[in-house]
Formats: structure tokens, sequence, C-alpha cells
């Protein structure tokens, strides 16, 4: 079975992401969206209310599930028994980094390797940060945010 773990922060998941969730799923037999949850860098959304809203944005893709981890995410590859880490890229200015992270990742754990996806182009300028930002200040978070979650993003940031 050819398994696929997406990691990433999402906080919160943005259209960007679930775009590539999406096309995942259908390359692969099961996706692993793995939520980094570091006690020591606590994002805005805490990590269970993270995976609480990729599980309702992604509630139409049925090989799709959803773990937690902590630490390297090399580990967790091992944890998990799964060789293909994809990321995505927005623009040129994301691979410099992503390609440090691959690079490191894969001479910790040689059998893992780093697929990188591209980014819709309507979605290229979207990040966590910038629909944390927006909403924060009661911008529209809806062109940025999954439909289905739109009210659960706006209610949490209302609570901070
Ligand atoms: O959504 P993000 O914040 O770009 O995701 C970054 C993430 C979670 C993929 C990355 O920070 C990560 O894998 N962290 C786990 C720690 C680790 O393995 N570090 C070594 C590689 S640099």
């Amino acid at each position: 079975m050819a398994v696929c773990v997406f990691p990433g922060s999402f906080d919160p998941v943005t259209k960007g992401h679930l775009d590539l969730i999406e096309r995942a799923s259908r390359l692969f037999d099961e996706v692993i969206v793995a939520v980094l949850y570091n006690p020591a860098k606590t994002g805005l959304f805490p990590a269970e209310e993270r995976i609480g809203l990729l599980r309702k944005a992604c509630e139409h893709l049925s090989n799709v599930r959803f773990e937690c981890f902590d630490g390297l995410l090399v580990d967790f590859m091992r944890s998990c028994d799964a060789r293909v880490v994809i990321r995505g890229l927005r623009s040129t200015a994301d691979f410099e980094s992503e390609f440090q992270m691959a690079q490191l990742n894969h001479q910790m754990e040689p059998d893992v390797e780093t697929l990188f996806m591209t980014t819709a182009p309507e979605y290229a300028h979207v990040s966590s940060s910038a629909v944390r930002e927006i909403g924060s200040f009661g911008g529209d978070i809806s062109p940025f945010v999954p439909a289905s979650i739109v009210p659960d993003v706006v209610s949490i940031l209302c609570q901070h």
C-alpha cells in the first residue's frame, strides 16, 4: 500500500493545504496528515483544534487520516512505516528552506524521500499566518479557508 505523510503546522488549515491533501489522496492509497505538536512553541490554534478543523475540512476524503507528532519528522515516519513526505511549494521563496529540510531528513533517514507538489496558482499567496492576521483584525477569511470550517476558525480567532 502506497502511503504518504503530509506534515505541517496547519495553524489553521488553508485552501492551499486542502488542495494538496486532495491531490495527494488521488495519488496514494493513504495520506497521513501529521500535525506538528510542539509543547514549547504552541501555535495560535491548539493542536487538537487544528486536527478537528482538518478532519472537518477533509470529511469527503476517505483515505486521509490525521495524527499529531512531536520531535523529529523522521522518527514519526519510522513509527508509521512510511517513506514518502509530501510538501507543497508555493513559490521559489519556499524552495530554499524546503530543500534544506528534505536533505536533512534524507540524511537522517535515507529511506525517506520528499516529494514536492506545486501549490495551485490561486493559492500561491495563501498562508496560515495571513489567515490568522486577517481574521484577528476582523477581515474576511472565506477566500483562504475551506468553506466548511470558516465559522469555526472565526470563532476560535474571536476567543484570542
Ligand atoms: O507547516 P510548516 O510549519 O511549514 O511545517 C514544518 C514541519 C512541521 C514540516 C517541520 O517543522 C518539521 O518537520 N518539524 C519537525 C522537526 C524536524 O523533524 N526537524 C528536522 C528537519 S528540519
